[in-house]
């Protein structure tokens, strides 16, 4: 197809397709990430700015099941902790942490982390602009993610690094479930930006 004159060029629209269709997704099918796809997304992710040139980001990728299992009920306590101090958490939100069933990764079978390696000013800037070239490359593939913020305290621990094999000069800032999504969910909506000055 040609673009004519009175046409958007094809890529920003494919681009804005593809942000607009990014949402959280909770719901996995079984099938397993290959490690070619999860290449992929690693590469889009070191795409992302990054302060002073530093790169401070190394990734795990977690597809260990069990293990997965056990980092969840290694993170619960810690997140419910956080919710009993937390003003705006109802008691709903607690009781749902609070049962065994619940998984925090959403029983997805990849987990993805961004650790930092420096501790300059911006790493946690610089992981989580990579964290979001993750995921927008990870819609473009027709993959779903979900941040899942709730377990970082407790993979900060030394427990969760040993399992890990995270070395302690490393944190974690971020962390992703991928998957293939099952069934549809819908795109929340945003309100407009709420502009604060335009001098
Ligand atoms: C820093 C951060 C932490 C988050 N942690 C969690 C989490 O622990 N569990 C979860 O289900 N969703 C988590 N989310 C996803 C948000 O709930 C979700 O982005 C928000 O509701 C907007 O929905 P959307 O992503 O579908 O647009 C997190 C998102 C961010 C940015």
């Amino acid at each position: 197809m040609n673009p004519s004159a009175t046409e958007p060029p094809p890529y920003p629209r494919l681009f804005e397709a593809i942000l607009l269709a990014r949402h959280s997704v909770r719901a996995y099918a079984p099938d397993e990430l290959d490690r070619n796809t999860i290449h992929a997304l690693l590469n889009a992710a070191v795409h992302a700015p990054t302060a002073m040139h530093e790169e401070p980001w190394a990734f795990v990728v977690v597809q260990n099941k069990p293990l997965l299992k056990q980092l969840s009920d290694l993170a619960k306590p810690f997140f419910i902790e956080r919710l009993h101090h937390s003003p705006q958490a109802g008691s709903h939100a607690i009781d749902r942490f609070a049962d065994p069933a619940f998984n925090l990764f959403y029983d997805a079978g990849t987990l993805i982390l961004i650790c930092a390696k420096l501790s300059g000013p911006f790493v946690e800037a610089d992981c989580w602009m990579a964290a979001e070239n993750l995921m927008l490359s990870a819609v473009a593939a027709g993959l779903g993610t979900c941040v899942i913020g709730s377990s970082i305290e407790a993979l900060n621990t030394r427990i969760a690094k040993e399992k890990l094999d995270i070395p302690a000069e490393f944190k974690v800032v971020a962390a992703m479930i991928v998957g293939v999504p099952r069934g549809e969910t819908a795109v929340t909506d945003r309100k407009a930006p709420f502009v604060l000055a335009w001098k």
